[in-house]
């Protein structure tokens, strides 16, 4: 069985609760875009909830794989109040920045300390946080582009079939 130090399973944890922060984050945005009735927008969001809910269980499953200790945090709240479809984008490309800094810290750590279990474990989460950055940064180019929420709406609705089709 791979051994992980101690050190790692707090930082593990650490980005365990930054997920599920992030699914929560998420579902705040959903519920205020599907209160301004953009059912694709918020669907979208939606998706983002359950992706974000795995990239926390596979941490999890994980850190009982090596015998560690996962530890289900307690969340701060969501921010629940947003002004516009630029702030709520914005602010969730910013979350998947911090993500990603996160997650090459994590890498570090793991290379200096030689846990080429825990190393391997996180090129998941590399090549996930590119794609990531990559779809909320387009989102945000539209959203700049566009005249009207409608236009996002066809937008991000285009996106969920290029995404099922693939
Ligand atoms: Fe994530
Ligand atoms: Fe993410």
């Amino acid at each position: 069985m791979a051994k992980i130090n101690a050190a790692m399973v707090e930082r593990l944890n650490a980005q365990l609760g930054r997920e599920l922060a992030a699914s929560q984050q998420y579902l705040a945005i959903a519920v205020y875009l599907r209160g301004r009735s953009l059912e694709n927008f918020a669907g979208f969001y939606f998706r983002q909830v359950d992706e974000e809910r795995n990239h926390a269980m596979r941490i999890l499953r994980y850190l009982l794989e090596v015998g560690a200790k996962p530890i289900v945090p307690q969340l701060d709240a969501p921010s629940t109040d947003f002004s516009s479809l630029t702030e709520v984008v914005k602010l969730s490309l910013g979350y998947e920045e911090a993500v990603t800094a996160a997650i090459h810290e994590l890498v570090d750590a793991a290379s200096d300390g030689k846990d080429y279990a825990t190393f391997q474990f996180l090129q998941w989460y590399v090549a996930e946080q590119i794609e990531e950055e990559a779809t909320f940064s387009k989102l945000l180019d539209i959203i700049e582009m566009s005249d009207n929420v409608l236009q996002v709406e066809a937008y991000v609705s285009q996106m969920s079939v290029a995404k099922a089709g693939e």
